[in-house]
């Protein structure tokens, strides 16, 4: 009887107070359905709109480079300070623990090394397992100008129509060959052909000019490459430029587990991301936390 129970004068309908209807906080997503956009929500931090990844995925074509010999210790303790990890099936099930939090982004695409054409890449993962995962999104190479530029496009199209069918986004890394340019003017080209194509948001290098061009000209988030070692002032230098000039956050691998002291690092990072640090006060950040640790 418990529905009568309930039945009684008084209800607090709010009939003076419309329904509030949000938009969604991160551009070009709002037509997207609610699981993709949930999905979103936890690789994008929704306070500040940005998001640290943290990209462990080189395995799949360079093997144990350097920094990701040992996942187990010398990668999980900087999770906590991501708010994403960026990596492959196999080091997920094998060494990350499944009590972790944090969103998962799966690497998608593979079959080529480091010994071959990288632009001859499929799909490697089956849309199953990346539901079984639990993942947020799903990543793929694509090689605009690359000799498999056409087939690494069709991989990120396939790989939006299956993750379509079950809210899962796709992210799709803008993958420069070793004889390209790398400038504004190829990296618009790049990323506007993964947003027309249906990416959800997309992972491409900064350039020192005209990167606000590359932001602005994408419908859809962007999110900064962080590309090999190089000084910690100069990688959160970059950091700050690209987030300051329209990028969401950023998708960084060597940058972080390579440094002297990739804890302190991570969390300079994040400084500069969530909280518009500026580089010299996040290296000072830095430079205390490495001290400490
Ligand atoms: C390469 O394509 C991999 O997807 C990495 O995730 C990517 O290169 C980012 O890592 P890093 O910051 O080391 O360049």
């Amino acid at each position: 009887m418990a529905d009568m129970d309930d039945v009684r004068e008084g209800k607090q309908y709010h009939t003076d107070k419309p329904q509030e209807t949000e938009g969604f906080f991160l551009k070009g997503s709002n037509a997207l359905d609610w699981g993709m956009k949930n999905r979103l929500a936890r690789i994008f931090n929704p306070r500040s709109g940005r998001t640290v990844m943290l990209a462990i995925d080189h395995g799949y074509f360079q093997g144990a480079v350097t920094g990701l010999e040992r996942v187990d210790i010398n990668i999980l303790p900087l999770v906590p300070y991501a708010d994403t990890l960026m990596l492959t099936r196999g080091i997920l099930r094998s060494v990350v623990p499944p009590s972790l939090t944090q969103s998962i982004v799966l690497r998608a695409s593979g079959g080529a090394s480091i010994l071959k054409e990288l632009s001859n890449e499929e799909i490697a993962v089956d849309i199953e397992d990346s539901i079984r995962l639990n993942v947020c999104a799903m990543a793929v190479q694509v090689f605009i100008g690359g000799e498999y530029e056409k087939e690494s496009i069709i991989n990120m199209t396939r790989l939006v129509d299956a993750g379509t069918r079950y809210g899962i986004p796709t992210l799709a890394v803008t993958a420069v060959g070793k004889d390209m340019v790398r400038d504004a003017r190829y990296f618009r080209l790049a990323t506007r052909i993964c947003a027309e194509l249906g990416a959800h948001y997309i992972k491409t290098y900064y350039v020192e000019d005209g990167f606000e061009t590359v932001t602005a000209s994408c419908p859809v988030p962007i999110v900064m490459a962080g590309g090999k070692k190089i000084p910690e002032i100069d990688a959160l230098t970059m950091a700050y430029n690209a987030v300051q000039q329209g990028a969401a956050g950023v998708d960084m691998g060597r940058n972080i587990f390579q440094s002297e002291a990739p804890e302190a690092m991570i969390q300079a990072v994040r400084a500069v991301v969530h909280d518009d640090e500026t580089p010299d006060r996040a290296l000072d950040l830095f430079n205390t936390l490495k001290h400490k640790g």
